[in-house]
């Protein structure tokens, strides 16, 4: 579309600028509570609550508050939470044997969610990262992540997930062939409407910092995780793991991180018209809070203007940790 503007002074721009009413009703793109995805970060224990040093306001919670923190969702409007369990260091091993154990901790706050709060979609986490000693998303042999044993790995992990109730499954492993494996593993289960969010661009990012933080991964993590995620230089590619994770039976797509990649969202969504999500991740909320808590920016404001910025891109929906502030904000107009 090329753009056509009279000459000034017929055109005045600012004419349309001059007043809210006027502002409002010209409004290309807006937030709504709809749009939203609460990660929660869940501990064991029973009445815990814990603020995670790096997400000021984030909270680690036992499972009777993550059903609590759903209910609160639920009543905001907000469609769906996503699940990321803090494992004991005990629990992790090299075998990863605790992600799919049908009662760990990510699979019980799930059942107590469908059963406590039905109203609400519950998204998971499918990567081995919570239950490896190396801390890396599939298993590691001779300092290499092994993809194929990973990946029956990973179609365990789902299917206790779906079993214990999830609707939306998240791979955010990056092997290659995963979501055809997992997507015919459910179907021959019977859980045909169980749907995939693909992280199908995630990114090798400095931005997941305070995440591994939050669910206690940081000292485990040996190296980087070059090998699996993506290189920020490239773009391309983004189209190519978006097409193949479509293609294996994706119903839903992830670029992450967020602001950062916002031209990879808009390119997503030109390209294929598919429901597209992005992950506005842990170091990115942290930045806002961390320069808010200064005093050197406007914390509400910049967390709108982040927010609308993922809807002017393209976006559908937005993981973000502001999920509960911003609706409340948006609820009450
Ligand atoms: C684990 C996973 C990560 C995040 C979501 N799932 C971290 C990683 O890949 O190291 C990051 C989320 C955030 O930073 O908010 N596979």
């Amino acid at each position: 579309m090329r753009p056509t503007i009279a000459p000034f002074p017929a055109a005045r721009p600012r004419r349309l600028r001059a007043s809210e009413p006027l502002r409002a009703l010209v409004r290309e793109n807006g937030l709504s509570r709809e749009d939203l995805i609460w990660p929660i970060f869940v501990r064991d224990g029973e009445g815990q609550l814990e603020e995670v040093t790096s997400m000021p306001g984030v909270m680690r919670r036992s499972v009777d508050l993550t059903v609590e923190a759903a209910a609160e969702a639920a009543e905001l409007g907000i469609p769906a939470i996503c699940i990321f369990p803090y494992t004991d260091p005990s629990l992790k091993t090299e075998g990863c044997e605790e992600a799919w154990n049908p009662d760990n901790l990510s699979n019980r706050a799930i059942r107590a969610i469908k059963q406590q709060v039905p109203g609400i979609a519950v998204m998971t986490d499918v990567a081995l990262d919570p239950y490896n000693i190396n801390g890396h998303d599939g298993f590691v042999q001779d300092g290499e992540i092994l993809n194929d044993e990973t990946i029956e790995a990973l179609v365990k992990m789902t299917l206790a997930q779906a079993e214990a109730g999830a609707d939306i499954i998240g791979p955010s492993d990056m092997m290659d062939g995963r979501i055809g494996a997992m997507r015919a593993a459910l179907e021959d289960a019977g859980h045909r409407n169980v749907t995939i969010m693909s992280y199908a661009a995630k990114y090798a990012s400095a931005f997941y910092g305070p995440f591994r933080d939050a669910v206690g991964a940081s000292g485990a993590l040996k190296g980087d995780k070059n090998t699996y995620q993506m290189d920020p230089a490239n773009s391309d590619e983004a189209m190519r793991m978006i097409a193949r994770d479509l293609s294996e039976g994706a119903d839903m797509v992830m670029v992450k991180p967020g602001m950062p990649y916002l031209d990879i969202c808009a390119r997503v969504k030109t390209m294929f018209g598919t429901p597209t999500f992005a992950y506005q991740v842990s170091g990115e909320y942290a930045m806002i809070m961390a320069a808010a808590g200064n005093g050197w920016i406007d914390g509400e404001k910049a967390m709108f203007e982040s927010l609308v910025a993922f809807k002017r891109a393209g976006c559908d929906g937005i993981l973000t940790y502001f999920s509960p502030w911003v609706a409340r904000l948006l609820k009450e107009g």
